[in-house]
């Protein structure tokens, strides 16, 4: 039988010791295998909370029914281990990230944990930053590179060990357009090629219009998961909660307001102006 999510979520409940209440309530969803899935959400509505979970670092309420799925293994403290060679997670913040001394050393690292002959070690480790555009890079401090840099460098650490899913938690929040682009041309063509799950819990609503499924968090709850033109255009929610949403999505719903019906099929920047013009050339 082929696995057909990455991630799934049934019913899941978790309270932080130090909480009254629960910050996640009875939360479902899923992540198809092979998805790029986007999690959106205020800031506080739980999104980390969801990815730490995800890899055991965090269990969720005991006796509240959770299960948690990961990579068809129901995730418990004995296969937290097994899970977390599964899962990756880059982080907001790409200074905190580093543990070697060189970018070399550093994606090394979690090869050296796992007990990996030198030789072999060393050809992965040319691969990976190879296939992050870093391999020049394998002798200088990772002190000295830029955020973006630092970020393809912590991807390349964790494409070394091979996961199935990589969350990125905010991971391009802190770099310039520029470099977010990078990254997401990246984890694109890296998802591709290796069959890669990717869960990207991010602000940036055009980086959410780029990915295959989009679920919104508000408040603990999960309030829809849809394909991104199904949440942005032809729902009012992420209005409601207000949350922001894409410009053509803007644009779409003010024209349909204004009695401009637009098709659904319509969903590109280019396929609106596309559907604009042939309407204009009809009158
Ligand atoms: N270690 C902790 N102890 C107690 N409460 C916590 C802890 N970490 C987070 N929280 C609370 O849990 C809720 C969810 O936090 P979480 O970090 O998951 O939100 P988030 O959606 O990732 O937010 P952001 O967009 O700011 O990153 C918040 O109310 C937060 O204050
Ligand atoms: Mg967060």
């Amino acid at each position: 039988m082929t696995i057909s999510n990455a991630i799934e979520f049934k019913d899941v409940t978790f309270t932080y010791p130090e909480s009254k209440a629960p910050v996640l309530k009875k939360i479902n969803f899923k992540v198809k295998k092979g998805s790029w899935t986007a999690l959106i959400g205020h800031n506080g509505s739980g999104k980390s909370t969801i990815s730490k979970l995800i890899n055991g670092l965090l269990l969720p309420d005991k006796d509240s029914g959770s299960v948690i799925t990961v990579s068809g293994m129901n995730l418990n403290s004995e296969n937290v281990w097994d899970i977390r060679e599964k899962v990756g997670i880059v982080f907001q913040n790409p200074d905190n990230q580093f543990v070697g001394a060189t970018v070399g050393d550093d994606v090394a690292f979690g090869l050296e944990n796992r007990g990996v002959p030198r030789d072999q070690m060393v050809q992965t480790v040319k691969k990976v930053l190879s296939d992050v555009g870093m391999l020049d890079y394998i002798d200088a401090e990772p002190a000295n590179l830029s955020g973006g840099q630092k970020q393809r460098v912590a991807i390349a650490g964790i494409l070394a060990v091979e996961p199935e899913i990589i969350i990125l938690d905010e991971s391009t929040s802190m770099l310039d357009p520029s470099g977010r682009d990078q990254i997401l041309k990246i984890i694109k063509r890296l998802m591709s090629e290796k069959n890669l799950t990717i869960l990207s819990i991010t602000h940036d609503i055009d980086e959410a219009d780029m990915a295959d499924n989009v679920i919104v968090l508000n408040d603990g709850k999960i309030l829809a998961q849809a394909s991104p033109t199904e949440i942005f255009s032809q729902t009012e929610m992420p209005r409601q909660i207000g949350l922001d949403i894409p410009f053509v999505d803007k644009l779409i719903y003010k024209l349909n307001q204004l009695g401009i019906t637009i098709p659904k099929d319509v969903q590109t920047k280019d396929e609106l102006k596309q559907y604009l013009c042939q309407l204009n050339s009809k009158k």
